[in-house]
């Protein structure tokens, strides 16, 4: 059996025709505030990009040639304005599924005045699939993804070595990719998923300190408060 068998007989939503993927959200309704609504309503066209099945030229995108930093799942985008304003050299591509998480950190960037981010509303797995360039990226971040903390739900996670086996041509070699959990049993699938890449090498004996760039996310903050510890790993690609 292939890894893309495996994937598909594990689909609880399998039928022979329709080869539906295992996805790592489920989307939530959530409440839209209306102040997140005008922000997507006045900034889209700014700092929105839609989804497309062709790759995207995220240097005329950003007007600028530096440093393009993916981030995956940016949550309700607090940390994600945050390290854009710490490190406002790099450019930030920011996706997640959830639309009030979107019409927030619109409505950030532009409270923050904040040029140095774009948006995108899409399953982050299709857009690194098809819209972002092999050596397109000069880092990935992934900050508490969900943890998918059932054993029967465990293949929802977003850190498995098919996934990293996609992402990592998109990252140029000197690039990085930067996790962090709070959840330990992902901690260790994450080093290992890692680790299993001849082409990076990790930055750090084990697990990192946090970098400096990285705030204190929403989802952190509650993982903190459940008694939950933090692990951040960051791996760079060598070859
Ligand atoms: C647990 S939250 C963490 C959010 C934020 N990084 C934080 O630390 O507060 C995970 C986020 O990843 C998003 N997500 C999960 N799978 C995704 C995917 N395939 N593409 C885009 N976003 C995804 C979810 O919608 C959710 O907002």
């Amino acid at each position: 059996m292939t890894e893309t068998d495996q994937n598909y007989s594990q689909n609880d939503h399998q039928t022979p025709e329709h080869h539906r993927s295992i996805r790592s959200f489920v989307l939530r309704q959530g409440h839209m505030t209306a102040a997140q609504q005008r922000a997507i309503d006045t900034l889209w066209p700014q700092f929105g990009i839609d989804y497309q099945n062709s790759p995207v030229d995220l240097n005329r995108r950003f007007g600028r040639s530096n440093p393009k930093v993916l981030e995956i799942g940016f949550g309700m985008g607090g940390a994600t304005v945050e390290i854009a304003k710490r490190l406002p050299g790099h450019d930030f591509l920011a996706i997640d599924v959830h639309g009030p998480g979107v019409g927030n950190i619109l409505k950030l960037i532009g409270e923050e005045q904040v040029g140095n981010i774009r948006v995108m509303r899409h399953d982050a797995v299709e857009v690194v699939e098809n819209m972002v360039a092999d050596g397109a990226l000069d880092g990935i971040h992934i900050f508490f993804p969900d943890p998918w903390h059932k054993k029967r739900h465990n293949k929802r996670r977003l850190v498995q070595t098919p996934f990293v086996a996609k992402l990592l041509p998109k990252l140029k070699t000197g690039g990085y990719i930067h996790l962090a959990t709070d959840w330990e049993e992902y901690a260790v699938q994450m080093l290992e998923v890692l680790s299993g890449f001849d082409s990076l090498q990790n930055t750090a004996d084990g697990y990192a300190s946090t970098p400096a760039y990285r705030p204190e996310t929403k989802f952190e903050a509650r993982g903190k408060r459940l008694g939950h510890g933090v692990w951040d790993l960051v791996f760079k690609r060598v070859k």
